[in-house]
């Protein structure tokens, strides 16, 4: 395939070279394959081998760096990514920060360097340079230190040797540890480094084999998708990545959507909240969580960090994947997807999307250009995620489900399901049992029930056909318990936990 000529609208013209900041020095960066990563060109290129490569696929964290950028207001950002599944055109425009751009001068070590130290958490060695620059983005941003966030910080990395504890205590303690001046200095610095580098050219980067497209504009990025349908679109790149680095598979010309102006927005309507393209999962929990408890405590367990920092929520519809966590939430919210050909758009309900396992309705040239999630969702809205592990890991079982009642009875319901089949599905037999029923536990416990004619699921590793429906009868059980006032421990708290438990 040729690779993909970005045409600007206006005739402009596109670059053909990268520009970043890497550990404070400028990087000009061109003729390089569209799918070459970033750990791949940190340890290879620049001889920064000081992120690892554990996984290659997004899990362990050894790779971790920090991505900075400045917000609207100008402050600078951090975010902490797992750099073997970041593709280098996501680097446009931004500062990257390696474990080996911490210390301070004289090689004076960083506070989160010398934490590890002092509390002895570095024990193997290989996966600190990860720990580290996860505290660090923690630290930086000046949250993710308390007591109750750091095992989400640190989720995204892995510790198979010897133990979390004398990590957590290290990043607990720098909670209150003050920035040196060095750093204060260094960091108005680069915010004055990416203020130069700020373009809003377009930029293409190949090696003449594999193209990587960076439009800027919506338009631009309209147009050269609908002239070469064929090429990738990547978001975040949290299962792209892993086509490249698992899979092997060629991608010869790839389409960005994350430098899209319009793209990274959260746009407010009167009826909904419209979710762009590149909007990360972390940005959307910050912005919704608190509309939503019941989904921030889904997104909490989304991956982790570093993959909420990449991954897009419009991602996790476009992949078409039966086991995402967010179809479920999002169908029973009612939510419409926007697809958009060049200046053609259409909405459909999100539910209609999924047609088949790997079948979507999305036509050559289109795009998922947003979400559409409807403001006003009542109280009764709940989602549920059974793993196998709390963090950082795949539903075995997804349920997601909302339902009106009006006086004593059940007026409507929505129950959707991921895990059970091969798309994101509604439940519609038990739907059907619950509507017109007394709103009370006995109603759920009967209506679970017909779980048995709205799904044959999969017996697959990470779970069985039987504990999958047995598993889906009991959410739909939990559900009607939970909102009809009934006390249902929530594993996922601590301290209930604890009163259980003593
Ligand atoms: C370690 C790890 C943990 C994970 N944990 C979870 C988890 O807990 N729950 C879960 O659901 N998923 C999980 N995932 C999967 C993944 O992170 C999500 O599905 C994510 O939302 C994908 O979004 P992305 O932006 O990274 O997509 P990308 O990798 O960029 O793209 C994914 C697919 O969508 C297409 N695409 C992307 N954007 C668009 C668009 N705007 N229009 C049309 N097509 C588009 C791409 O072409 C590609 O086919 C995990 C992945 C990793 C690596
Ligand atoms: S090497 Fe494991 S997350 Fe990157
Ligand atoms: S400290 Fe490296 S695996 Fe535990």
């Amino acid at each position: 395939m040729d690779t993909l000529p970005i045409v600007g609208v206006d005739g402009g013209d596109v670059r053909n070279y990268l520009t970043f900041i890497l550990n404070g020095k400028t990087q000009r960066v061109d003729n390089i394959a569209g799918d070459m990563t970033l750990l791949k060109w940190l340890r290879n290129q620049k001889s920064l081998v000081g992120s690892k490569e554990g996984c290659a696929e997004g899990d362990c964290g050894a790779c971790t760096v920090a991505i900075v950028k400045t917000d609207d207001s100008g402050n600078l950002t951090w975010r902490s990514v797992n750099a073997c599944i970041v593709f280098m055109g996501m680097l446009e425009g931004c500062a990257v920060i390696t474990v080996e751009g911490l210390n301070g001068p004289d090689s004076e070590l960083h506070p989160c360097q010398k934490a590890l130290i002092d509390f002895h958490g570095s024990q193997c060695g290989f996966c600190t340079p990860g720990f580290v620059m996860s505290l660090f983005t923690a630290w930086s941003n000046k949250h993710g230190l308390m007591a109750e966030d750091i095992d989400d910080t640190l989720a995204g990395n892995l510790c198979r040797c010897t133990g979390y504890r004398p990590i957590v205590e290290a990043g607990l303690s720098l909670k209150n540890a003050k920035q040196p001046q060095w750093e204060l200095d260094r960091n108005e610095i680069l915010k004055k480094e990416l203020f130069k580098i700020k373009s809003s050219e377009p930029v293409e980067i190949t090696d003449g084999k594999n193209s990587f497209s960076v439009p800027t504009n919506h338009e631009d990025f309209s147009k050269t998708y609908a002239d070469q349908p064929s090429s990738t679109i990547v978001s975040g790149a949290t299962d792209i990545g892993l086509w490249v680095t698992k899979q092997n598979r060629n991608l010869p010309s790839m389409i960005w959507t994350g430098r899209v102006e319009e793209f990274s927005k959260i746009d407010q309507q009167e009826d909904f909240i419209i979710i762009r393209p590149a909007v990360t999962h972390q940005e959307a929990m910050e912005k919704l969580g608190s509309k939503w408890p019941t989904i921030n405590a889904l997104w909490k367990r989304f991956g982790s960090v570093q993959v909420r920092n990449s991954g897009t929520v419009c991602g996790n519809l476009a992949n078409g994947s039966p086991i995402g966590d967010l179809p479920p939430a999002l169908i029973a919210l009612g939510s419409l997807i926007e697809l958009t050909n060049r200046n053609k758009k259409r909405k459909l309900p999100l539910e209609e999307f999924f047609i088949e396992y790997g079948r979507q309705d999305r036509h050559a040239g289109e795009y998922v250009s947003g979400i559409f999630v409807p403001n006003k969702s009542g109280n009764n809205f709940r989602c549920y995620k059974l793993s196998k592990r709390f963090d950082q890991d795949i539903s075995a079982v997804m349920m997601g489900a909302n339902l009106s009642v009006e006086k004593t009875k059940i007026t409507k319901a929505t129950i959707c399901f991921g895990g059970m089949a091969g798309t994101p599905k509604r439940a519609t037999e038990v739907e059907k049992a619950l509507l017109d029923q007394p709103f009370e536990p006995q109603s759920f416990i009967k209506a679970s029930k017909n779980i048995n004619k709205d799904f044959d699921p999969l017996t697959d590793v990470r779970g069985s056909a039987d504990y999958r429906r047995k598993a889906a009868q009991n959410l739909v059980i939990k559900y009607g318990y939970e909102l009809t006032g009934s006390f249902v421990p929530n594993l996922a708290d601590r301290n209930q936990v604890e009163n259980l438990v003593s």
